[in-house]
């Protein structure tokens, strides 16, 4: 496909490398201004550099890769410079919907959107980690089809997500991506507290990640709030009160909903009852 790429960021210039290295052509990168599009196109084999005041190439299809909030603004800059050759246009946002790119519809382009379930920390290594990742893709036929083989191209694994179901996947993505930070940054700090390498956690976290998949979250959990040890828990939540007092709230609450999750909620609640914060003082550490 000859694609153009608006917004040589870190999502951007990922897929572009991504899709360049599997046999598509850049045609252009179109940047706030030449100057902002210039490095990425140089990278990309002879891609045009261009500004959002110029005209643009014939396309089979237009990423828009701007941050989330600038989508609509640039779809509505772009749409009179399509000059009529540009199929199609996504934007690569999990959370907003493709009528973002309404005024490119307008202008005669299918649209859609192309989600990267992915971290994409720089064109380098987002472009490399695109090969077995999935990507969710909204959009009808035909450019739906088209936006599956576009995956498939990169390595990638597509699957079809609905325009109203987006909220509440990007919320499921920044659970599996975002939410075991915090578990990490508690485990860290209290290893710390004990003299313990945090190093020495990455297979045990490994394997759990592993067992998740293959066995489902539920049936993996494993530990004292999964048998119901409830003495166990008292004990840790002592040892935590004394070296790390900021990790007791999110600790015991945390408890609190695993036990829900093991269906251990009663074994719990007089436990969890006595280290409750004050009305007012849930904060995290
Ligand atoms: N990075 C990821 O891990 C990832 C993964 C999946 C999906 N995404 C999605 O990819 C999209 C881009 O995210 P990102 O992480 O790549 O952001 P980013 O690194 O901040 O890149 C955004 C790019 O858009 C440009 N831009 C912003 N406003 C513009 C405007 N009005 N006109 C023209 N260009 C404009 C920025 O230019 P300046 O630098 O000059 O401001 C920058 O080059 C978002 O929709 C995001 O949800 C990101």
């Amino acid at each position: 496909m000859r694609i153009i790429v608006v917004g040589p960021g870190r999502a951007g210039r990922s897929v572009a490398g991504a899709a360049n290295s599997s046999g598509h052509v850049i045609t252009a990168v179109v940047g706030k201004s030449r100057d902002h599009a210039a490095p990425a196109a140089a990278s990309l084999g002879g891609a045009a550099a261009l500004g959002m005041a110029d005209d643009l190439p014939p396309a089979d299809l237009l990423i828009v890769a701007t941050r989330d909030d600038a989508i609509a603004v640039v779809a509505a800059e772009l749409a009179p410079r399509l000059g009529g050759a540009v199929g199609s246009a996504v934007h690569l946002s999990g959370l907003k919907s493709v009528s973002e790119l309404a005024p490119l519809a307008a202008a005669g382009c299918r649209i859609g959107s192309f989600h990267p379930l992915q971290t994409l920390p720089s064109p380098e290594a987002g472009a490399a980690r695109l090969s077995g990742s999935w990507v969710a893709v909204t959009a009808e036929e035909p450019l739906r089809r088209t936006l599956h083989e576009l995956a498939r191209s990169l390595g990638a694994h597509p699957f079809d997500l609905a325009d109203g179901a987006k909220a509440l996947y990007h919320a499921g993505a920044a659970a599996a991506a975002n939410f075991p930070l915090l578990s990490l940054t508690m485990a860290s700090d209290l290893f710390a507290a004990a003299g313990v390498p945090f190093v020495a956690a990455r297979p045990l976290v490994e394997a759990v990640v592993a067992n998740a998949f293959e066995m489902g979250p539920r049936p993996a959990l494993t530990g004292p709030v999964a048998r119901g040890d409830v003495g166990t828990v008292a004990a840790q939540l002592d040892a935590v009160a004394i070296a790390a007092p900021q990790w007791v709230a999110p600790f015991a609450a945390t408890v609190l909903h695993l036990a829900g999750v093991a269906g251990r909620g009663d074994d719990f609640r007089l436990l969890l009852e006595r280290w409750r914060p004050p009305q007012g003082e849930e904060g995290g550490a």
